[in-house]
């Protein structure tokens, strides 16, 4: 298993119009998007095989691209369908293509996939609720400067939160919590017990009336990190992540923010907007200042009970990392307490 594997969303379907032409980085590997005649997404390498101009900087055309340099132009497939400078004389071969790679369109989202040849078959993760009745999303997209795994970490980890989101998302109360940590079937699940009213402002609004909190997070091989939130009744608050790594030191990471809270549906997107983004700023900063540390001292961390949860995931990282399946590291849960 490779993390080329895997499906890594490269756009919002709503930015790529017929005529757009994207450039991505994913794995380090450059990348064009763009729409083909038949209006599905196109991924090719950035590359033009000609003599290397990249083919981001060219334009689209009915569903097909042409270089910026000397005109080369290819079809949805990668194949060169035309060489001004051969005239007449142009005839396609097979051996003329650049390279092209698997998408999908899914949730309002496209996807690459890398490898030409997958060890399996993967889908991309469903987006929860996503566009049902009752349900609404905001969607934000930040850029961090740290490589995915900590990123993902940062996403379901809780002592963080009341010293960089104080106020915002929790207040330093040293009150005790109880969570269970599992790994399974490369996923990590984390139940936490005891939560109530510390959510900072969030809490007023989604839980006036102090119900106890469900909070379940969980991370999904090889990216995603859910967030869930059940406020009963009728107050249900996902929070989802996709980490697309771009190089080893930049993650771009695709947030959704699911949520069904009755007749306050439709006012309250301004609102999770605006906070969401304050609170994912607030950690881009903390996340630019630890990678400034490993860049220098390299990751050794010195881990407390509290993350159980960050050491199954860097397991799970770390398998795929060696081209090893995750899904055979044994089955593990631990019951622990934390205060914050
Ligand atoms: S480099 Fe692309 S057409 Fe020459
Ligand atoms: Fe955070």
């Amino acid at each position: 298993m490779k993390f080329e594997d895997f499906w890594y969303i490269v756009a919002l379907s709503k930015q790529l119009k017929s005529n757009t032409v994207l450039q991505r980085t994913v794995l380090d590997e450059w990348l064009v998007i763009f729409r083909g005649d038949d209006g599905k997404p196109v991924a090719l390498r950035d590359r033009c095989i000609h003599r290397n101009s990249r083919l981001s900087q060219g334009k689209v055309c009915q569903g097909k691209i042409q270089c910026p340099y000397h005109g080369w132009i290819y079809d949805k497939t990668g194949k060169v369908i035309a060489v001004p400078s051969e005239g007449e004389n142009f005839q396609v071969t097979q051996a003329r293509r650049a390279l092209q790679y698997d998408t999908r369109e899914q949730d309002g989202y496209i996807y690459v996939r890398l490898a030409q040849y997958p060890t399996e078959e993967f889908e991309p993760f469903q987006m929860p609720f996503y566009q049902q009745p009752a349900w609404e999303t905001v969607r934000v997209i930040n850029r961090f400067r740290n490589n995915v795994t900590n990123c993902v970490e940062n996403f379901i980890d809780i002592p963080h939160t009341a010293s960089v989101h104080p106020g915002v998302f929790r207040t330093p109360r040293q009150q005790k919590l109880e969570m269970t940590v599992e790994r399974r079937n490369g996923c990590v699940f984390a139940q936490y017990r005891n939560e109530t009213t510390n959510l900072g402002w969030f809490t007023r609004f989604l839980n006036s009336k102090g119900y106890e909190i469900r909070h379940t997070d969980s991370f999904h091989m090889p990216n995603i990190t859910s967030v869930e939130y059940d406020m009963k009744p009728h107050r249900r608050l996902f929070i989802t992540s996709q980490s697309v790594p771009e190089t080893e030191d930049s993650t771009l990471v695709y947030t959704d923010v699911t949520f069904n809270y009755g007749i306050w549906n439709k006012l309250a997107r301004l609102f999770v907007h605006w906070t969401a983004q304050y609170i994912i700023h607030q950690d881009v900063k903390a996340l630019g200042i630890q990678w400034e540390a490993i860049a220098k001292y390299g990751s050794h961390f010195a881990n407390t009970p509290a993350d159980t949860i960050h050491i199954f995931v860097e397991s799970i990282r770390n398998k795929i990392a060696v081209g090893e399946d995750p899904r055979t590291l044994p089955d593990k849960s631990v019951d622990l307490k934390f205060w914050v």
